[in-house]
């Protein structure tokens, strides 16, 4: 079976696009109609469509408040938070993990903190969020800004919240090998307009001389098929792979964007509703033994369920 399946519905998109002659997302439609509905989707109150997710983890701690030389408090498995702290010349301080998630630890943020530190990166890993109330206390307390970086987390949910909600600004990757796929693409979801204004300022250049910018935009053409993977639109949702935890209402991304992607015969059965709705549905499939395993066929599935970490496991995530 082929990863992603695009039928006649994004094929229209691309029509609809090519026929206007606009693919820039200056004076596009549809770069501001993915982003009102990824919104509503996420239940968040910003959000702003980005060229990719690199881009906006850079954006994102530009948004801090970091400047030069400050510290941002990142996730260690992985290489993208580090490199969103390094694009703006902030220096990575690493966080470890807890032994059974592989996400960051929580307990081990106080100990990190300098004069320095604007910022905590989160990476939400194999559809699984890290100890939030937590990290978002701490950040609180400290005056720092949470980014969770969402690349392997799409639509996880925390105490009926979406991975990327959870925090002050939320990071997505719609990479071709990430459960959304676009070939390259992302988005990125926040808690306050004066963040999502600083952060769309970067993705056009800034403003001179106050800040600098860069050219961060999503092109037309790949908001227009990102619309047409919406959740809003989809008509069917993959839950099996939701495992709750059940000390911290975490779960595993539900993956509702995979879904439409997969072979309809591999799918399983629906799930609509509200986060907090499709949180309690996702328990009540943890607690069914026939829906916790993963029944699709499709890579997604297979990755959040095969690479459930263990205290031995060697994780590293491209
Ligand atoms: C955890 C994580 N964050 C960020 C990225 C970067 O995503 P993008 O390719 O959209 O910049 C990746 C890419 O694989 C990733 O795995």
């Amino acid at each position: 079976m082929r990863w992603h399946q695009f039928d006649d519905e994004d094929l229209a998109a691309c029509k609809r696009v090519l026929e206007s002659g606009t693919l820039c997302s200056i004076n596009g439609t549809e770069v501001p109609a993915f982003e009102e509905e990824f919104k509503a989707a996420m239940n968040a109150p910003h959000a702003l469509a980005i060229v990719n997710a690199m881009a906006g983890l850079h954006c994102a701690v530009v948004a801090s408040g970091a400047d030069f030389g400050d510290e941002v408090i990142v996730d260690p498995l992985v290489v993208f938070a580090s490199l969103g702290a390094l694009y703006h010349h902030c220096t990575p301080v690493y966080c470890d993990v807890e032994p059974d998630t592989h996400l960051m630890d929580a307990t081990r943020l106080p100990e990190l903190l300098t004069e320095k530190t604007r910022a905590i990166i989160v990476t939400q890993l194999w559809g699984l969020c890290a100890d939030m109330d937590a990290i978002n206390a701490f950040a609180t307390e400290h005056g720092l800004l949470v980014i969770e970086d969402c690349a392997h987390a799409i639509y996880a949910t925390y105490n009926g919240g979406y991975a990327g909600t959870l925090g002050d600004a939320g990071v997505y990757s719609f990479q071709q090998s990430k459960q959304m796929a676009l070939g390259d693409g992302g988005m990125t979801a926040m808690k306050s307009a004066e963040h999502r204004q600083i952060m769309e300022e970067m993705t056009t250049f800034g403003t001179v001389p106050a800040r600098l910018g860069w050219n961060y935009r999503m092109n037309e053409l790949v908001a227009a098929v990102g619309r047409c993977s919406s959740p809003a639109r989809a008509s069917t949702w993959r839950s099996a792979s939701a495992q709750r935890r059940p000390t911290t209402g975490r779960s595993r991304a539900a993956s509702g964007w995979c879904a439409r992607r997969t072979a309809p015969a591999a799918r399983t059965p629906t799930t609509s509703g509200p986060p907090s709705s499709r949180a309690s549905s996702s328990a009540s499939a943890a607690s069914s033994s026939s829906r916790r395993s993963p029944t699709t066929a499709c890579p997604c599935a297979s990755a959040t369920s095969a690479a459930r970490p263990t205290r031995t496991t060697a994780s590293r995530s491209t």
